[in-house]
Parts: C-alpha cells; sequence; structure tokens
C-alpha cells in the first residue's frame, strides 16, 4: 500500500520564475490542508529518475513546466485522453503508485474563458496567433468543447498545419485551418472572428511590435493574450482602444493551477485568493524588476 508524503511540487529547468508555490501554498493555508509545494529544478539527464522518484517516495502531485511536459509523458503510467491529444502533460497524479498524466492548461484557458465573457467557446469563431505548445493546449480544449470554427495563423506556417492535421485525424468534426502570419490571409477572415488569442511570447518585452495590424481590431471582438507579464500587452492596449473586450493570462494560470489542485486533493480551491497571491506576489518582485 503506498503511504503519501504531504508534498506537492513542480519539475522544470528552470524553475525559480515558476509563481505556482506562492498559489498553492497560499490556498493549502487557507483551505487549513497540510500539503507543502515544493519548486524541484530537475537536470535534463536526470527527469527519468525525478519522476520514479514521486512514486518512491510517495509524493502526492507534480506539475511539469518548461522543457518537460512533452518529455515527461513517456515515464507516466497513464495519460488523460486531453494530454494525449494535447501531446503534453503538466499535472501528475500519484494514485497509489501509478502515475497518472492530465493537462489543465486548455481547460484553464476555457475556464478563464468562460468565467470573464459569460459565453462558452461553441457557437464562436477563433483566431488563434502561434503554434506552439500553448497554443495546442488551447486549440485541442476549443475544439473538444466545439468551438465552431479555429483559425490558426502562424509564423512558420507548417507549424500550424501539423496542429490542424493532428486535430483533423483525433477529432474530425472540428473546423480548423492553418494560416501564414506573414501574409495578408488574417485580412480574408477577420470579419468572421470573434475571439483573437495570442499564444505566442511577442509582447512579452516592452519593444515587442505588434504580430498583426491594429486596423484588424474593433469592437467586436473579444482579445485574449496569454502573456500575464506585463499585465497589459501592446495587444490587449491597442484592442481596448477600439472598444474591445480584452483579457490577459493572469486567469488562465490561475485555472490550471486551481484544475491541478482539484485532481490532487479533490477539493476545489478558492479562484480569488489564488488569483490575489498571484498579483501581490507580480507587483512585489516581478513588475518591480
Ligand atoms: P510555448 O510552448 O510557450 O507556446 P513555443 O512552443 O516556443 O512556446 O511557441 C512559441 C510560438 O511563438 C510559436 O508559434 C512561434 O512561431 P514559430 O512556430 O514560427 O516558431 C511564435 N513566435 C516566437 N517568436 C515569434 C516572432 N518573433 N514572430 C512571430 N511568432 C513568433
Amino acid at each position: 500500500m503506498q503511504k503519501y508524503i504531504n508534498l506537492l511540487g513542480i519539475f522544470g529547468y528552470p524553475v525559480s520564475h515558476s509563481l505556482s508555490p506562492y498559489m498553492h501554498n497560499k490556498i493549502c493555508k487557507e483551505l487549513n490542508l497540510p500539503y507543502f509545494y515544493v519548486p524541484f529544478e530537475i537536470l535534463p539527464e536526470n527527469l527519468g529518475f525525478a519522476v520514479k522518484s514521486i512514486r518512491i517516495l510517495g509524493i502526492k502531485g507534480i506539475n511539469i513546466t518548461i522543457p518537460y511536459k512533452e518529455k515527461v509523458m513517456q515515464y507516466l503510467d497513464k495519460i488523460s485522453k486531453e494530454a494525449k491529444l494535447i501531446g503534453a502533460v503538466n499535472t501528475i497524479i500519484n494514485d497509489s503508485g501509478k502515475l497518472i498524466g492530465y493537462n489543465t492548461d486548455g481547460k484553464g484557458f476555457i475556464k478563464a474563458f468562460e468565467k470573464n465573457f459569460k459565453t462558452t467557446p461553441s457557437c464562436k469563431t477563433f483566431l488563434i496567433l502561434g503554434a506552439g505548445g500553448a497554443a495546442k493546449a488551447i486549440i485541442t480544449q476549443l475544439c473538444l468543447e466545439g468551438a465552431k470554427k479555429i483559425f490558426i495563423a502562424n509564423r512558420t506556417l507548417s507549424n500550424a498545419k501539423n496542429i490542424v492535421l493532428n486535430i483533423k485525424k483525433n477529432i474530425p468534426y472540428s473546423e480548423i485551418y492553418a494560416l501564414d502570419l506573414n501574409s495578408n490571409e488574417i485580412n480574408n477572415i477577420i470579419s468572421e472572428i470573434d475571439v483573437l488569442v495570442n499564444t505566442t511570447s511577442i509582447g512579452m518585452k516592452k519593444t515587442d511590435a505588434l504580430l498583426i495590424n491594429n486596423e484588424l481590431l474593433s469592437n467586436k471582438t473579444i482579445v485574449i493574450d496569454i502573456i500575464y507579464n506585463p499585465r497589459e500587452t501592446l495587444l490587449l492596449k491597442e484592442a481596448k482602444k477600439k472598444g474591445a473586450k480584452t483579457l490577459n493570462g493572469i486567469d488562465m494560470l490561475v485555472f490550471q493551477g486551481a484544475l491541478a489542485f482539484e485532481i490532487w486533493t479533490g477539493v476545489k480551491p478558492p479562484i480569488e485568493v489564488m488569483r490575489k497571491t498571484l498579483i501581490e506576489h507580480m507587483f512585489n518582485t516581478i513588475e518591480k524588476r
């Protein structure tokens, strides 16, 4: 019979930037749960050993961050449907010695979307900028939730096309298309778009220019940037100027964490406490750097 220690944590390399320890430790305290959440910096050659140690030590749950979300899958006993489709795991639960992998990134996005805009992705057309790991998680979940139509615009068209192929193979009812971000293709479809989502890292730096022409933004489009630092990227600023409803990446980060916490403990954590902790921490440390 597996014995657990009351330990949660995150594996990454590097991992010191992670805000998850603040969020999770705060809610454990708030809910009077005896867990402690620790950041573990794992060298690439040690990932397999580190995952084994979850089982051996009886650690209850682990988050996975860069650069291991894909690589970690080979070491797990079971992988959820969503994580398999996305091809990445961000949450592991130790279930009596069996390690089960989940991906809460996509679902975290959906929860943030639904909470902020009081609507669901079904009957909405999305334009996703970027075709990396975050895009894959969001797009897969949008397809599972029955989004009406999805366009993926990416600098490297083949990366967008690969996501389209994977989705078509596994969720065949999805209507999904790849676009070249460097061409004018976006101009032809922009009038159909209900929700624009930036999943690239462009916007993190003050010097970053917009990825799309700001004339394409309007008050008819919801604009989401999954970047949370800065809290308002140039894209969100410009979208606001045009009267669009906007959302940054803080709530997605909160909800992916909340879903992981629920997987580990069976307890729905207080979202507002997580959100406040995250913002306080960002304001006190990161934004002052
Ligand atoms: P993550 O896992 O966080 O999503 P990633 O996998 O590195 O990060 O993906 C980054 C995304 O940002 C990709 O879609 C990338 O485009 P490419 O597929 O062409 O590499 C996009 N991206 C990064 N820098 C960019 C830039 N300067 N202009 C446009 N897109 C960029």
